[in-house]
């Protein structure tokens, strides 16, 4: 079991606050994403910007592309990105033409997804995921599951990359522990916390202890 990667959600409102809260901890965190709502605030020039900041790093945009994927994808790895997310419900065409752009594709799960749909993701090279709590649903008072842990160790044993996200904090990891997970992506918990680095080294503290 591989170790897994800690991503930062920059869903800041401008870039401005985004770099704010990015200066803290940059250094510190595996994958920089630029969140959706930073994404639709700013599009390509905050990954332009980011990427002069921090030119070794792996960055994201979370675009969350529902169509038109090539030329999203182009369009992202021409700011700097070496990633992007794609909707679930967008079509197999939408993500094979944006990973044949940029490279790495990300499928955001939300709503009705099935696994019949995961094996035609995998079956087209389409290998990663995020399984995802809402935002609107964790305000509604959702939380994770017994059922939400067992749907990404099915995605897992298919051979999906699984990152996770919604809510966590460092007390979430623990949940997590047995299931071979990808990456961590957190937002609140890392950009509004008193020490943001200080947050960001405990977060990677505690997947080093889960998953030693
Ligand atoms: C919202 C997202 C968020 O960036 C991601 O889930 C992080 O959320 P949080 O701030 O709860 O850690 O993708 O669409």
């Amino acid at each position: 079991m591989s170790r897994p990667l800690l991503q930062i959600a920059l869903d800041d409102q401008n870039t401005p606050d985004a770099i704010s809260s990015l200066i803290a901890l940059g250094d510190v965190v595996d994958i920089i994403e630029i969140g959706t709502i930073l994404y639709l605030q700013e599009g390509k020039a905050a990954v332009e910007v980011i990427r002069a900041m921090y030119p070794q790093k792996r960055i994201l945009a979370d675009t969350k592309c529902a169509d038109a994927g090539k030329t999203v994808a182009q369009n992202c790895k021409d700011a700097g990105a070496t990633c992007m997310t794609v909707i679930c419900s967008a079509t197999i065409q939408t993500m094979v033409a944006a990973k044949q752009a940029i490279g790495e594709v990300q499928v955001e799960l939300y709503g009705n997804w099935t696994f019949d749909d995961a094996q035609l993701w995998m079956d087209n090279g389409i290998d990663q995921v995020v399984y995802h709590q809402s935002r609107d649903a964790l305000l509604a008072g959702k939380t994770w599951t017994d059922e939400d842990l067992n749907k990404i160790n099915q995605l897992i044993r298919m051979g999906f990359k699984v990152s996770v996200t919604g809510g966590l904090d460092v007390t979430s990891i623990e949940r997590f522990k047995g299931l071979d997970v990808y990456a961590f992506i957190a937002g609140q918990s890392l950009r509004e916390a008193e020490s943001p680095k200080a947050a960001a080294i405990a977060f990677k503290d505690e997947i080093n202890r889960v998953f030693a």
